[in-house]
C-alpha cells in the first residue's frame, strides 16, 4: 500500500482546525490514534510492504503520530473549558490515575508453593495461629523439658487453655500443630498442606523475625515410604527452583518424625554465592507417638511430614538477602516482584 504522507498531514491539520467540542476532539483522536486508527493501519501495512519502502513507512507513521498528538494537545487547550450539564469542567486537567497494586512477594511465594502441592493432589487447610501446648508440643512428642517450650523460645498468651487446666495458650512456633489438629479431626488417607504465620521471640536481624511463615505438609495412609517423601520433595524443588536444582537429604532429628532429615539445596548451582549448601526444610516419617497422641489405632498408619520456611524459599529464589525487607512495606522493594 502506498501512503501519501504529505496529503495525510494536510488533511489532519484541516480536520483539527474544525474541531470545536470535546466529542469532536475524541473522534479525531480515535480516527488517527485509536486501535483501528490510521497510524495503526500504517504500521500494520509494514508487514506486506516492499522492503525498500519499510523505513519510509515507519518514519511516516511516527511523524503522523507526533503531528496528531501535537494537534490534539493544542486543540484541547483551546476547548478545555466547556459546559457539561451546567458545570464548568476543565478537560485539560490531568485525570486521577489508578495506582494498581499486586500481591506481596510472600503471598506470591506461598501461592506458588501451594500450587505445586495442589497439582500433586494435596489439599490446603489453614489452622489457628493461637494454639494449645498440646498441639504445639505434647502431641508432637516434644518433651515437657524441651528448650523450645521455654518462654524465651515461644510466645505464651496471658490466657489459660480451656482444655488443659493450668496450661496457657500460645502463639504457634511452627505449623506442625496443624498436623495434630487435622489428624484429630480426620481419618487417613490424607494429603494436606498447612500454610500460615508462626511466631518466635527471636531478636530481629537479617535472617530472623519474630513472625514468619511456614508451610507444613502431611501425608498419611496405610502404606507410605520414605522414598515417596524423597520423590515428592525432589519433584517439588524442581518445579519451584527449576530443573537444574541439586538437593541433598541430610539425617537430622525432630521429635515428631523418625527417621528425620533436613533438605539442603546447592546454592552454587542456583547462582546464590554465600554458602554451598543451604537448608530449606525439615521432614521425615511421622513418629508413631504422634499417631498415638491423635488417637489413631496402633500400627495401622504410616505417613510423612515436612515443614518449610516461606521467607527462606523466597530469599533463595529471588536473591533477597534481608528478611526485614518483607515487612517494611517499602514500595521500592515490593514493586520489583
Ligand atoms: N516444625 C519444624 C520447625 O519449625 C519443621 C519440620 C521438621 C516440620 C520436620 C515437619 C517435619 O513436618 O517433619 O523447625
Amino acid at each position: 500500500m502506498q501512503w501519501n504522507f504529505q496529503e495525510i498531514h494536510q488533511q489532519a491539520q484541516t480536520e483539527a482546525q474544525a474541531i470545536n467540542s470535546p466529542q469532536a476532539l475524541e473522534a479525531f483522536r480515535l480516527k488517527y490514534l485509536g486501535k483501528k486508527g490510521l497510524v495503526a493501519a500504517v504500521f500494520a501495512s509494514l508487514g506486506t510492504a516492499d522492503p525498500s519502502q519499510k523505513a519510509a513507512i515507519g518514519k511516516g507513521a511516527n511523524d503522523l503520530r507526533g503531528l496528531v498528538e501535537g494537534l490534539i494537545a493544542a486543540k484541547s487547550a483551546g476547548i478545555s473549558t466547556a459546559k457539561v450539564s451546567g458545570e464548568q469542567v476543565d478537560f485539560s486537567l490531568p485525570g486521577t490515575g489508578e495506582v494498581l497494586g499486586h500481591t506481596h512477594i510472600l503471598t506470591q511465594t506461598m501461592q506458588e508453593i501451594i500450587a505445586v502441592f495442589e497439582q500433586m493432589g494435596f489439599v490446603t487447610i489453614e489452622t489457628p495461629e493461637i494454639e494449645t501446648e498440646f498441639n504445639n508440643f505434647t502431641g508432637l512428642n516434644i518433651p515437657i523439658d524441651h528448650p523450645s517450650r521455654d518462654a524465651f523460645d515461644t510466645f505464651y498468651l496471658d490466657a489459660e487453655d480451656p482444655s488443659a487446666q493450668g496450661r496457657r495458650l500460645l502463639l504457634r512456633s511452627h505449623t506442625s500443630p496443624g498436623q495434630v489438629r487435622i489428624m484429630k479431626q480426620h481419618k487417613p488417607p490424607m494429603a494436606v498442606i498447612v500454610p500460615g504465620r508462626v511466631y518466635r521471640p527471636d531478636a530481629v536481624d537479617a535472617s530472623h523475625s519474630f513472625m514468619f511463615h511456614q508451610i507444613e505438609g502431611l501425608l498419611v495412609d496405610e502404606k507410605v515410604q520414605f522414598s515417596e517423601l524423597k520423590g515428592l520433595l525432589t519433584e517439588f524443588c524442581r518445579r519451584f527452583f527449576g530443573p537444574k536444582v541439586v538437593m541433598r537429604f541430610r539425617p537430622h532429628f525432630f521429635p515428631f518424625t523418625e527417621p528425620s532429615a533436613e533438605v539442603d539445596i546447592n546454592a552454587e548451582i542456583l547462582g546464590i554465592q554465600r554458602k554451598k549448601w543451604l537448608e530449606i526444610l525439615g521432614c521425615g516419617m511421622v513418629n508413631p507417638k504422634v499417631f498415638e497422641a491423635v488417637g489413631y489405632p496402633k500400627g495401622k498408619y504410616k505417613g510423612f511430614a515436612f515443614g518449610m520456611g516461606v521467607e527462606r524459599m523466597a530469599m533463595l529464589k529471588y536473591g533477597i538477602n534481608d528478611i526485614r525487607l518483607f515487612y517494611e512495606n517499602d514500595a521500592r522493594f515490593l514493586k520489583q516482584f
